[in-house]
């Protein structure tokens, strides 16, 4: 089968191409789309025939239900046989979005669609794409993820391209998905909603919504013949690429990973490591010298650890990546569970096997003292009293250079104040807050040897680590809340300059 490629460009050219995806579906074709979470592979989800042919497009078991797509909440009724209170305030709250909703089914639906189940798997995503293509189609879209059977899903048109080109009839290409992970399941069939797939709206959010809410246990660990997932697709063996993954885990975690990665490389073995940002520069160097003895060891960056959503993002991509570069044996560092960190957690144990190893906690080393130097204006002032508390619990030892309140001043000299004390060693970073962040960095980088960065996004704050070697924050009060701007202080304190000899040239030509 020849399959049509097509990329959406979001402007009126696309309706033909909407017009063209909906006859396939109504002539019981396939076209895979792309959602906020993942690409899906989308048929009839009213007919058996093409519920069929999407189980034999993927190679994926008959008895794995699929989830039904609507574009408008109306369309949801005819599919139920109730919709109960709880499902209402959910899909109030998350629809359209990364949200799935169990319900019991009505006749209508197909049981080849539910793989023999009476209960039905229902989404409404918020991907501009995936709904223009629902509604072109006219009918419920049954699609699950946009991959091979076994292989991790698809995030890119052209992950999808990788594994069903020539299986399918079409392909929309509609850019990465944002969330990189697929859609939350929560089932509501029964007393207690029970979460039967983590995803990006975690436990918090909806206890809050719902109070309790359960989570099946199969999340956590491994699924065994008494223990077996609600959600069938959950059992299979998932998103697993051919090499064998090890996640380590424990305070000893990094020094682990790099002897792990390092025996087997030595071992000949083709060895990747997958890890965060923070930690990445400590393998990379170990990668360096290996190269001069003719070996190689791969480093994959998933991400900050303070912005999962990077990692999310990058998740698969980076499993598909190790296929594509032929990795034998992959050792990745474990991920915070929280929110959405539970969610990549549960894929990434799923891709290991559930092969998980403790690491030795690391010999004391001695903790070297980390001063930082903060100073505001009158418009950072409250802000500042945050960071102070916040670098307070994380055990940071600060100076604060000024001002100590609200009334008007000139910021200029708190900047120099703060610069001055990073300049000479006495701090090894300065924080520097006003309205806009920008008066202070201008002022700062007047003093010799300070890179002073104005920042207002996480993205930024690790680039201007990673390639400015900044020594300086400069945040505006006005254009950030106190969570964002926790994020970014952590970020900017934790990520590490790469060392690149490109951006250490480029550093010394400042300082000319
Ligand atoms: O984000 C997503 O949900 C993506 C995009 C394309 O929407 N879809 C997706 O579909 O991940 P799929 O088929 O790869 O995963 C669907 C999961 C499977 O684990 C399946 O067992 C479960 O949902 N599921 C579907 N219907 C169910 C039902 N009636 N009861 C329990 N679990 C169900
Ligand atoms: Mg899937």
């Amino acid at each position: 089968m020849e399959t049509i490629f097509r990329t959406l460009t979001g402007g009126p050219g696309d309706e033909e191409t909407y017009c063209l995806a909906g006859e396939i579906i109504r002539a019981g074709g396939l076209v895979a789309f792309p959602t906020e979470t993942v690409y899906g592979l989308g048929g009839n989800g009213l007919s058996a025939s093409s519920s069929a042919k999407i189980y034999a497009a993927k190679g994926r078991p008959s008895d794995n239900p699929l989830i039904l797509h609507i574009a408008d909440i109306a369309e949801l009724e005819p599919l139920v046989q109730e919709i109960p209170a709880a499902a209402k305030r959910l899909a109030d709250a998350f629809w359209p979005g990364p949200m799935t909703l169990i319900f019991r089914k009505s006749s209508i639906v197909p049981d080849e669609t539910t793989g023999g189940l009476d209960t039905v798997a229902v989404r409404m995503p918020s991907h501009p794409a995936a709904q223009a293509f629902i509604r072109a189609a006219g009918v419920p879209i049954a699609a699950p993820s946009a991959n091979l059977s076994g292989r991790p899903s698809t995030t890119t048109a052209a992950h999808v391209r990788e594994d069903l080109d020539g299986r399918i009839d079409m392909i929309l290409d509609g850019g990465p998905s944002d969330i990189g992970l697929e859609s939350t399941i929560i089932d509501l069939t029964g007393d207690v909603p029970v979460i039967l797939r983590p995803g990006f709206i975690g436990r918090e959010r909806l206890e809050k919504l719902l109070g309790e809410v359960d989570l099946d246990k199969t999340v956590l660990t491994k699924p065994t013949e008494d223990l077996r997932p609600k959600a069938p697709g959950m059992k299979y063996r998932h998103y697993a690429p051919k090499a064998e993954v090890t996640i380590v885990e424990g305070e000893g975690t990094p020094e682990t990973v790099l002897a792990e990665a390092v025996r087997a490389v030595k071992e000949g073995k083709k060895t990747g490591i997958i890890c965060s940002s923070e930690t990445a520069p400590l393998y990379e160097e170990a990668a360096e010298k290996l190269r001069e003895e003719g070996l190689s060891l791969r480093v994959f960056r998933a991400g900050s650890r303070h912005a999962p959503e990077t990692v999310a993002r990058r998740l698969f991509d980076l499993l598909r990546q190790l296929d594509a570069e032929g990795i034998e044996t992959v050792w990745s560092e474990a991920f915070d569970e929280g929110e959405l960190g539970m969610a990549i957690m549960n894929r990434l144990r799923k891709a290991a096997g559930y092969r998980i190893l403790q690491a030795a906690p690391a010999e004391q080393k001695k903790e070297e003292k980390r001063m930082i130097a903060i100073g505001c204006d009158h418009g950072g002032y409250a802000l500042k009293q945050e960071i102070l508390q916040h670098l307070a619990k994380r055990g940071l030892e600060t100076k604060d250079f000024g001002c100590y309140s609200e009334a008007s001043c000139d910021y200029p000299v708190y900047a120099k104040a703060v610069a001055k004390a990073v300049a000479a060693g006495e701090a090894e970073k300065g924080i520097l807050i006003c309205g806009t962040g920008i008066g202070m960095s201008l002022a700062a980088n007047k003093v010799r040897g300070i890179r002073a960065a104005a920042v207002s996004d996480c993205f930024t704050a690790e680039a201007t680590r990673q390639h400015n070697d900044a020594n300086v924050l400069c945040m505006g009060a006005r254009t950030l809340g106190p969570g964002l701007a926790l994020k970014i202080v952590d970020i900017f304190l934790d990520t590490p300059f790469s060392g690149d000899e490109r951006h250490v040239r480029r550093i010394a030509q400042i300082e000319d």
